[in-house]
């Protein structure tokens, strides 16, 4: 760490180690004259040794590089809210990258706070997501703090300029080249863009592909997991028991290994365009396929059916770098509240990029033999279907009769039935 200069202001970058936050570093020395302490999140991402990401920090200029071990926070506050939500946006993508950032935006408030810095930086561009969410949650936890996007200010054209740039100031620059791809993993999952990618009708390489395997090369004989929740939480995997992250650690393995959790969608970016994104999600959409299955056991038709809605509804909250939102917050104590019974086993079955759910069992299941089975052992009362359907067809009956009497019905059902007379007679 290199001593303050009482004369500079002091800027909080969110650093990850790569090209762009490095220049950023320099970036704000020279066009800003700032002092710039970078911290590091580890959320989980497969990144280079942390010593050796703290180390071109500092060769870059930071005075100083503060390496935050995140995962277990990552993992108990903000992805037990995400599977409590079961969180997929527009029903698909389970928000690695939406999750991560409010995480690490707290942690660059805090280190702002302890340093009495004025401005908090981020190496976002100005097309994507990951600058709202930045921002927004800063300003949501500090609406004092200003921000700089030195991406979205500086004109330091293709990355060989960058480099260029870079070089001549004595910012390391990386020596390997670059995979054409834009990255971004956690705990929760791999995000894949750009490069050919761009192009929606090219076939996703194979070299994209990190943390599972090609289903085609997936062993042939299945791998069957338990996972038992407490709470909607898992804790335990095979009877073993284990904290919620070293769960997720096993479900990204096990599944992975068995090809299961690639997606390659269209997605609706926040402001307003569309994107061709690839996931590796092995251990969230297991983990999300298995609370739902539980969940499907365990809670009441109507608040399932109403938290199915709500869940659209958070995802896109998060999605849109709302995590710290009244609305946001408000939606988790209704899921908290939802999740007090989730508790017991569901069976799952990878198979060549498959997860099948094959069991579930609770104590505070909801399905009862009596009433579901066709066998002897039937408990349903027969009778009172006839009373309830009486009841439940009331209103299309007095609708129905209405139209007849004003011939009128086929307005509006020949277009279903297709059949114009059979109304109109
Ligand atoms: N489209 C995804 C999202 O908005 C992934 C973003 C990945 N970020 C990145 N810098 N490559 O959440």
């Amino acid at each position: 760490m290199t001593e303050r200069n009482p004369e500079k202001d002091l800027a909080i970058l969110a650093y990850s180690g790569g090209l762009d936050t490095s220049v950023c570093i320099k970036w704000l020395q020279e066009n800003k004259d700032l002092d710039i302490i970078a911290v590091v999140g580890d959320v989980g991402q497969d990144h280079d040794d942390l010593e050796d990401v703290k180390k071109r920090a500092l060769d870059s200029g930071a005075i100083d590089c503060i390496v935050v071990d995140m995962r277990e926070d990552y993992a108990n506050q903000y992805l037990t809210k995400a599977l409590a939500a079961n969180a997929l946006y527009e029903n698909k993508y389970p928000l690695l990258s939406a999750l991560s950032r409010p995480i690490i935006s707290k942690h660059l408030v805090d280190v702002a706070h302890t340093n009495g810095a004025k401005y908090i930086a981020h190496g976002c561009t100005g097309k994507g997501n990951d600058q709202v969410r930045f921002e927004s949650s800063v300003l949501a936890l500090d609406p004092s703090l200003e921000i700089i996007a030195p991406v979205r200010e500086w004109d330091l054209g293709s990355r060989d300029n960058e480099m260029a740039w870079a070089r001549e100031r004595g910012v390391p620059v990386p020596t390997t080249n670059a995979k054409p791809y834009s990255i971004d993993d956690n705990l929760w999952g791999r995000a894949i863009e750009c490069g050919v990618l761009e192009n929606p009708w090219n076939e996703p390489p194979k070299d994209i592909w990190e943390t599972t395997v090609d289903p085609e090369d997936a062993p042939n004989e299945p791998t069957v997991v338990e996972i038992e929740f407490e709470a909607g939480v898992p804790c335990a995997v095979d009877g073993e028991k284990m904290s919620f992250l070293e769960v997720i650690y096993r479900l990204n393995e096990v599944a992975g290994a068995n090809g299961f959790g690639r997606l390659d969608l269209m997605e609706n970016r926040l402001i307003g365009v569309k994107s061709r994104e690839c996931y590796e999600v092995p251990g969230s959409m297991s983990l999300i396929t298995a609370h739902k299955a539980l969940e499907d056991m365990v809670l009441e038709r109507d608040l399932l059916h109403y938290k199915i809605h709500a869940e659209l509804v958070w995802a896109e909250q998060v999605y849109n770098g709302l995590y710290f939102s009244p609305l946001k917050i408000a939606l988790d104590a209704f899921f908290a509240e939802t999740q007090r019974y989730v508790t017991g086993s569901v069976r799952l079955r990878f198979y060549k990029g498959t997860c099948a759910v094959t069991g579930v069992k609770s104590d505070y299941s909801l399905y009862d033999y009596g009433l579901a089975t066709y066998d002897d052992a039937d408990t349903f009362n027969h009778d009172s279907a006839r009373g309830f359907i009486d009841l439940h067809s009331l209103r299309s009956r007095v609708w129905s009769a209405n139209r007849h009497k004003m011939n009128a019905v086929h307005e509006q059902l020949h277009s279903v039935t297709g059949t114009k007379d059979e109304f109109s007679k």
